[in-house]
């Protein structure tokens, strides 16, 4: 790994049992907090694209660490930028998607008119676990009419398989944790 995302990978803080016991807490919160790490951080997910930027038309980002990377992903890459809400966040019309928790269920939307038919449209997120959340966004942007042309990830969280759930869709990430 090149020593640009060791010093990222030094920057997060790893909190055991939280938000529950039995759980090791990624956070990358000191990543932003840093200058060097933000910078590099912005300017490494561009670099480490699942796909072309051409292939690229509308950036979306997951709530609510998706929301502190897409904006800066999006404006580098000269496009638009779209936020996946928690559900009851956004005013309507939406499109409402659920998906399975570990325990239960969580629900995101999109406006209805938030993706233009045809658009292809990246996914953004800071760390992927299992998937559901980033699976459901790219339901309900398949459902506007619009299509998923890759998922941008931070970090993966290994033994999750969250990979899996995203299906027929590229996806980077640039380095993976226990
Ligand atoms: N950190 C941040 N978000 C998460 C984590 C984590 O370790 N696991 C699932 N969501």
């Amino acid at each position: 790994q090149s020593e640009e995302i060791e010093y990222l990978i030094s920057l997060f803080r790893s909190i055991p049992d939280f938000p529950k016991p039995g759980i090791l807490f990624r956070d990358f919160m000191p990543v932003l907090a840093d200058p060097r790490g933000l910078s590099l951080l912005i300017r490494a997910m561009l670099a480490n694209l699942p796909v072309s930027p051409d292939e690229i038309d509308v950036v979306a980002g997951l709530e609510a660490r998706g929301f502190l990377l897409g904006p800066a992903m999006a404006n580098a890459l000269g496009k638009g930028f779209i936020a996946v809400r928690k559900a009851g966040k956004l005013p309507p019309e939406t499109l409402s998607q659920t998906y399975a928790l570990e325990y239960g269920s969580a629900c995101v939307e999109i406006e209805q008119d938030a993706c233009a038919h045809g658009e292809r449209v990246l996914v953004v997120d800071d760390l992927i676990a299992t998937g559901g959340s980033a699976h459901a966004a790219a339901q309900l942007i398949q459902a506007s009419g619009a299509s998923v042309s890759g998922y941008s990830f931070v970090m993966e969280l290994e033994g999750l398989n969250g990979r899996d759930a995203l299906e027929q869709h590229p996806v980077s990430t640039l380095f993976s944790m226990p």
